[in-house]
């Protein structure tokens, strides 16, 4: 259990950074515009990574599929979850002319009929049928499925690999972090609400954006700051940081003194209806009682805690707080472009209180997000001006810290086996 506030000695540095073994010196911007570095992200990090893409709630019935575009890169990959509960991927193009043969964007079919001649494969990637068979040339149907895509599931995620051989397994991939993440409860994760956007940013600048809590008293003060920094911790320093190699978890401060303001009907009223887990939180204590029990939320058990952001290289950002978990993933589409997918997970609300009580958090969810893209753009103008060339990073900046550094060593090294000793 939570026991004490953490104290914080404002007059020193926290020294996470160097106890993480990272440098502390100024950090490039070139990788934050530079089409040169940009490609070799695409190759050398997108192309040899383990990408998370989706839960397996996702494809929770047999028969049941997602398509998903997979930036940088050109792949559309179609995900299915056979009749013997088999996840496995494909390319979504088809063995005739290449056409792609999913349109939708999910459903639940056991066949897939390529719209443009009508050939047909199972959802396990087999071509069991080609009009007019007879005219072609001694056509292989064994040798025409759909191309597979390297697929591992753990703990519910569903990962892909678009090398044709994976260098590395999940397993060695994932490292240590598996270890501290395996067997978290993810409260929910059948009911996610969706929100996408595309951003004038490189995808770095969106994640960072939601890797630290330096900002928040100047960007959220009137939403998050008052839960988020105190007197004691008025910057919003970490409590702590881990790194997994490629992968990293580091958790946030919380004003445990909290107190919602009076002229703030709404709240006021929230809370009288239950004791929420927090203001990020749409669930109560009670509820998730069991899910913050895992020694991987509030890892230090502080009583100063708010959230943990648990980076799951390259794109994904898994985020747990007092009431659940949600997820943030940042998708490239050019070096000042981006694609951001924000999914918040909620048990389905069963009374008109719990939808109100959602629909709170998820309207605060709005606002705080906005509010982050209100510096996000002008950060990307600001980079690409080319008026620096280094941005000088704080001990609580060391997520963005080690998400560059390891940008940089992915896209440096020869094999994957290098880019993770
Ligand atoms: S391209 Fe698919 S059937 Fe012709
Ligand atoms: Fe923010």
């Amino acid at each position: 259990m939570a026991t004490q506030l953490k104290q914080f000695e404002l007059e020193q540095r926290d020294h996470l950074t160097e106890n993480a073994g990272l440098s502390t010196g100024p950090v490039p911007i070139a990788p934050y515009y530079c089409p040169d570095f940009f490609e070799r992200e695409k190759k050398q990090i997108f192309e040899r990574a383990w990408l998370l893409v989706c839960r397996e709630e996702e494809l929770a019935a047999p028969g049941s599929f997602v398509v998903k575009e997979l930036p940088p890169t050109s792949v559309n990959a179609l995900i299915t979850r056979s009749k013997s509960g088999k996840i496995q991927a494909f390319h979504n193009t088809c063995s005739h002319r290449g056409s792609q043969i999913v349109y939708a964007t999910e459903g639940r079919q056991s066949r897939f009929v390529c719209p443009y001649h009508r050939w047909t494969y199972t959802n396990e990637g087999d071509l069991i049928g080609v009009t007019d068979e007879a005219n072609f040339f001694n056509l292989d149907k064994k040798q025409c499925g759909l191309t597979k895509i390297a697929t591992e599931v753990w703990d519910g995620w569903v990962f892909l690999n678009l090398q044709s051989e994976p260098e590395v397994s999940l397993h060695e991939y994932l490292g240590d972090f598996r270890g501290y993440f395996e067997g978290y409860q993810y409260r929910g994760a059948e009911h996610p609400i969706v929100f996408e956007a595309d951003l004038n940013v490189n995808w770095k600048v969106l994640s960072d954006a939601f890797a630290e809590t330096y900002h928040i008293s100047c960007i959220h003060p009137g939403t998050l700051s008052d839960a988020f920094t105190s007197s004691a911790n008025p910057y919003g320093r970490l409590l702590d940081a881990k790194i997994f190699s490629p992968h990293r978890a580091v958790s946030m401060f919380g004003n445990a003194e909290y107190q919602m303001k009076p002229e703030n009907r709404v709240e006021q009223f929230a809370a009288a209806l239950g004791e929420r887990g927090s203001v990020i939180a749409a669930a109560t204590k009670e509820d998730a009682a069991g899910y913050l029990s895992h020694p991987a939320v509030n890892p230090t058990n502080s009583a100063s805690w708010s959230m943990d952001v648990n980076h799951v290289f390259p794109h994904v950002q898994i985020d747990s707080g007092p009431g659940g978990f949600w997820t943030h993933w940042f998708w490239p589409l050019s070096p000042n472009r981006s694609r951001y997918e924000g999914r918040f997970y909620m048990a389905k609300p069963e009374t008109m209180t719990e939808r109100f009580l959602q629909e709170l958090y998820i309207s605060r969810v709005v606002t705080t997000i906005c509010e982050d893209l209100t510096s996000m753009e002008r950060t990307q103008k600001g980079l690409e001006s080319g008026g620096k060339r280094f941005m000088q990073l704080q001990d609580s900046e060391i997520a963005i810290r080690h998400h560059v550094e390891q940008c940089v060593r992915w896209v440096e090294a020869e094999s994957v086996r290098e880019a993770l000793s």
